[in-house]
């Protein structure tokens, strides 16, 4: 199926630079001189825009606005040869998919659409999914972080290499190894995620390796290990850095390999499945101090961070609409002054955090809505700061104050307070060790 481009500069000369540049590729391109002229056009017949910005008859800016206001799925490359840090942050906040500034080279620009093309075939595989989107999560935001974020995604997707995914809690890991998978051509294909820090090590073993009959007392009969269930899908490691060393240097050898020996077994089989694995803490650091392998690292090809939702704060409004809507609020609104404050908030447990916050505050003020005085008392910007331990950074120190006053409000139930903020009970009792947290007498 053939790629339609359609070029829009005042420029002839530019016009046909492009349109020789990209023919080359194989796209069908077509030009014009005038963004108002193309704006008559039924411009969904286009896979993709290339925009001028400064161009006599109408502002490439003002063009992607009205481009956006009818085919708000288009992706559009702005070009200038006036770049500035003003006009880019426009365009890509006016929705640009990308930002290319002039003169550049034709493998510049292909490199570019190519990019383009492979981001939009993932937004298109979400759109395929939207009747079950109310269930069905995705991303939401549209920030350059995220955007940037979407297209080092949208290139790895559909490799067989494997992937370590890095954030901090709550920023999405999971959901970044569902898109891994959902945008790969294993789609069809199982994917099954495997919490390594919930399952007992010994359990984990014979989990993903499987077992024979008589590997150990009540293995009355053979089982496969979730590896060989994949089949041609993709496993999900989640918190990786949880597993023993022994665990690791067997998953290295398959990751070496593709070799699966059952426990209790000697017949070897192949699998050909897509390893990708999570972690929120800090790999290298656990490398460095021996608990995680590093030739097991080496084995992840590519590196995927995701950044934390302090680094993209103004998704905030659009992540807030599209979570009501998901906890099935979507009438809710958040008023100006909450939105301040969230604004303003550092988000230690990132969009999780967020969805907690909505529904907690909805479930003990159920109105239509959001006032800042419904919020949790750390979202009060003129807090008085609990006294801190020593050398916490102020992330650290926010996210102390955080699971403190979680712990005061359920009456220090670990469980409870482990849910609403969502993380797991373990890693909970990690953090409260490491911050030195105790209960005050009388709460
Ligand atoms: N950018 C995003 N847009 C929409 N929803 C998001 C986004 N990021 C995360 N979420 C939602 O936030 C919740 C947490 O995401 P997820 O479980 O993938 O995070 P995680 O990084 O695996 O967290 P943890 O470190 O606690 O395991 C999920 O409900 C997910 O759908
Ligand atoms: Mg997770």
């Amino acid at each position: 199926m053939s790629v339609h481009i359609l070029v829009i500069d005042d420029d002839a000369v530019a016009c046909e630079f492009l349109e020789e540049a990209l023919s080359r590729q194989g796209y069908e391109v077509q030009t014009r001189t005038s963004a108002r002229k193309a704006l008559e056009e039924d411009l969904s017949r286009y896979d993709m825009l290339l925009s001028d910005i400064r161009m006599p008859d109408m502002d490439g800016l003002q063009f992607l606005r009205a481009v956006h206001e009818s085919w708000p799925q288009m992706p559009v490359i702005m070009m200038t040869a006036f770049g500035s840090l003003e006009t880019t942050m426009e365009a890509l906040r006016l929705g640009a998919w990308d930002y290319i500034s002039k003169p550049f080279s034709p493998d510049a620009i292909r490199a570019m659409v190519r990019k383009v093309l492979e981001v939009r075939s993932l937004h298109q595989l979400r759109m395929l999914g939207e009747p079950k989107a109310e269930t069905e999560s995705h991303f939401i935001g549209s920030s350059a972080t995220m955007v940037n974020f979407y297209k080092q995604l949208a290139r790895v997707a559909d490799a067989s290499a494997s992937i370590l995914i890095e954030g901090e809690s709550g920023t999405g890991k999971e959901l970044t190894a569902r898109s891994l998978h959902q945008f790969s051509s294993r789609r069809d294909r199982p994917f099954i995620p495997v919490h390594c820090g919930a399952i007992p090590d010994t359990l984990l073993e014979s989990e993903l390796f499987g077992y024979e009959r008589g590997a150990f007392t009540g293995a009355d009969h053979s089982h496969p290990g979730l590896l060989e269930s994949a089949k041609e899908g993709t496993i999900f490691l989640d918190e990786i850095t949880e597993m023993s060393p022994a665990l690791q240097g067997k998953l290295l050898r398959f990751m070496q390999n593709g070799e699966i020996r059952r426990l209790g077994g000697h017949d070897v089989r192949i699998a050909s499945v897509r390893v990708v694995a999570a972690g929120n803490r800090d790999i290298d650091e656990e490398v460095r101090s021996g608990r995680f392998r590093a030739d097991l690292l080496y084995r992840f090809v590519v590196r995927l961070h995701i950044p934390p939702l302090r680094k993209h704060k103004e998704d905030i409004p659009q992540l807030v609409k599209s979570l009501l809507n998901k906890i099935g609020h979507p009438t809710v609104r958040v008023s100006d002054e909450a939105m301040e404050w969230f604004m303003a908030y550092s988000w230690p447990g990132n969009v999780r955090e967020l969805e907690n916050v909505l529904q907690q505050t909805l479930l003990l003020s159920p109105f239509a809505v959001i006032l800042p005085e419904n919020l949790p008392l750390r979202f009060r910007p003129e807090r008085v700061d609990e006294p801190s331990l020593p050398s916490v950074t102020p992330l650290e120190s926010a996210e102390r104050d955080q699971i403190l006053q979680t712990l005061r409000t359920t009456s220090w139930n670990q469980s409870r307070t482990a849910t609403l903020l969502g993380i797991d009970r373990k890693t909970l009792r990690s953090k409260i060790q490491r911050y030195g947290l105790q209960r005050e007498s009388g709460s």
